[in-house]
């Protein structure tokens, strides 16, 4: 006789079903795992044999083998544990052989028969309501696994399960975690001047575009950087999810709180590869897919190694993080905003004692370091000018946070009506949409029309470049509610890309 249950393996954020098989045979007191178990799925023998001697019941003195199907998908991490125990107290009798039908299970089981919080509850629990199935997990696991909508069985240890299995204490279902409570933003009230970076960083966030905001130190580059998250709307219930199942596999989500706030990460700029688009031991994802659906923050640009910068290449066009395993592909969602933050030069570039003394070559030098495929993904390019002692004197502005974002969340709302919600995934906003379909959706009149003709031209525009700086114009006349392009917003959408202040190298990146 075999007894089953069924448990999952994850590949990216995918939970895959994992048919877990225990047979009992007579011959030698035997314990096997097969089916390409990596080391923590081994020990699970040792964990299932102390939480069983916890509960003062002995692993069954036949041979008792577990076969974990398919068996050529390798099987990683400690959270089949629990699977494997309720399937082997169903094939001694301990529960009723049956009762596993319609459950999966995943949770690390306490050498006391605890279950422990296992990474990966959210995918899990969507997986199974999507196969109809109840999802049997650690109670620390319960609030977030909830949300799938699914039945969620949790769990603080085993011996809770032998009673609800039995029928003698029968489980409530768990009901989802609140949500987190947006944390206290910073506003954008609190920077004085700098009214050319703050309206690009609005256009960034109406469009969804990425950003390069280049400055001498102190003039306020992070300070604008942080106030980005709230300009932008909240995420929406299918975004909230598919940020959350990457959060879970993580192991970020604390205490089964989702949040609708976009993610923000500011990785340093010493992140390695595998911790920017994700890798290691158990291909976890990374910062690239952290910020999924919110920003990415590459604060003191050029100071990031060159081979983690194009290795955010890919990811930045398709909106997915690819990493390669021995065998396999393994994948992440990734669709960000970059917003990057830059000195001029190594030396600071500023006026006063950052003033540089080595000339243009020591910007062109600084910036040569980040690839022109690189700088090419960038749709605007802001100069950050030192702060003034006349600006720092002035009273607060009147506009902040609160009427920047209002605007933005009208010029979101066009989009969403242009683009709809049945493609969303792949154009919710401006900066998302395939390059020649923008002309379909641009609108120029004649005079925008004529100028954008005329400036490609004169500064040698690439397709990309080209196309980049429609989609800036849109969102431009999105701000300003406007069905077609003008000429006054495609004039400004040039502004952000021609930038003669920049050093040579950079500025031929742009336009080349
Ligand atoms: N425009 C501004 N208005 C008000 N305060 C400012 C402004 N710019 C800078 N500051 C003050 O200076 C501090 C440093 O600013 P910030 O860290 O944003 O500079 P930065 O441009 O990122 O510099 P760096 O290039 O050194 O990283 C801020 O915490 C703030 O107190
Ligand atoms: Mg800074
Ligand atoms: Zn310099």
């Amino acid at each position: 006789m075999i007894s089953r249950i069924t448990t999952f393996a994850f590949e990216g954020v995918e939970a895959r079903p994992i048919d877990v098989q225990v047979q009992l045979s007579g011959g030698a007191n035997a314990f096997n795992i097969v089916g390409l178990p990596d080391k923590a799925v081994g020990e699970s023998r040792e964990r299932v044999r102390a939480a069983f001697s916890a509960l003062g019941l002995s692993l069954p003195p036949e041979r008792t083998l577990v076969n974990l199907a398919p068996a050529d998908l390798p099987k990683e991490g400690s959270h089949y544990d629990l699977a494997i125990a309720l399937a082997i107290l169903a094939a001694i009798g301990a529960i009723p052989r049956d009762s596993l039908e319609g459950v999966a299970a995943i949770g690390e089981l306490a050498l006391d028969g605890g279950l422990a919080q296992t990474a990966g509850a959210l995918p899990a629990a969507m997986a199974a309501e999507s196969l109809e199935m109840a999802l049997v997990c650690p109670s620390t696991c319960g609030a977030e696994a909830a949300w799938s909508g699914g039945t969620v069985l949790a769990s603080p240890n085993l011996i809770t399960l032998v009673n609800h299995f039995n029928g003698t204490r029968p489980l409530m279902p768990a009901r989802a975690g609140a949500l987190a409570e947006a944390p206290a933003a910073p506003d954008l009230r609190d920077v004085k001047g700098q009214e050319g970076a703050k309206r690009a960083l609005e256009i960034a966030a109406a469009g969804g575009h990425n950003l390069l905001m280049i400055g001498p130190p102190g003039s306020g580059k992070s300070m604008l950087a942080q106030r980005l998250p709230g300009l932008l709307p909240p995420l929406s219930a299918r975004e909230l999810l598919e940020v959350s199942q990457i959060h879970s596999i993580a192991g970020l989500l604390e205490r089964g709180q989702l949040s609708r706030t976009r993610p923000f990460r500011a990785p340093h700029h010493s992140a390695s590869m595998p911790a920017m688009v994700g890798g290691g031991i158990k291909a976890r994802p990374g910062e690239v897919s952290m910020a999924h659906h919110g920003v990415l923050f590459l604060d003191e640009l050029p100071e990031f190694t060159a081979q983690v910068l194009d290795s955010l290449r890919q990811p930045l066009e398709n909106g997915e993080a690819v990493i390669s395993r021995a065998n396999r592909h393994v994948r992440y969602p990734s669709r960000i905003q970059l917003i990057a933050a830059a000195n001029p030069c190594k030396c600071g570039g500023g006026p006063g004692a950052f003033q540089c003394r080595k000339g243009p070559a020591c910007q062109a030098n600084y910036f040569s370091r980040i690839s022109g495929p690189f700088l090419d993904r960038i749709d605007l390019f802001v100069d950050v000018a030192q702060v003034t002692a006349t600006d720092l004197s002035l009273p607060p502005p009147s506009e902040g946070t609160a009427e920047a974002a209002a605007r933005v969340a009208k010029a979101r709302e066009l989009q969403t009506k242009r683009y709809g919600d049945s493609d969303a995934r792949r154009r919710a906003v401006n900066a998302d949409t395939p390059g020649p379909e923008i002309e379909g959706v641009c609108r120029l009149d004649a005079n925008a029309k004529a100028l954008v003709t005329q400036a490609a031209e004169q500064m040698a525009l690439t397709a990309r470049g080209f196309y980049r700086v429609l989609k800036v114009a849109r969102t431009i006349a999105d701000l300003d509610g406007a069905a077609t392009v003008a000429r006054v917003h495609a004039a400004e959408a040039l502004t952000y890309r021609f930038r003669p202040a920049m050093p040579a190298r950079v500025g031929s990146g742009i336009v080349a």
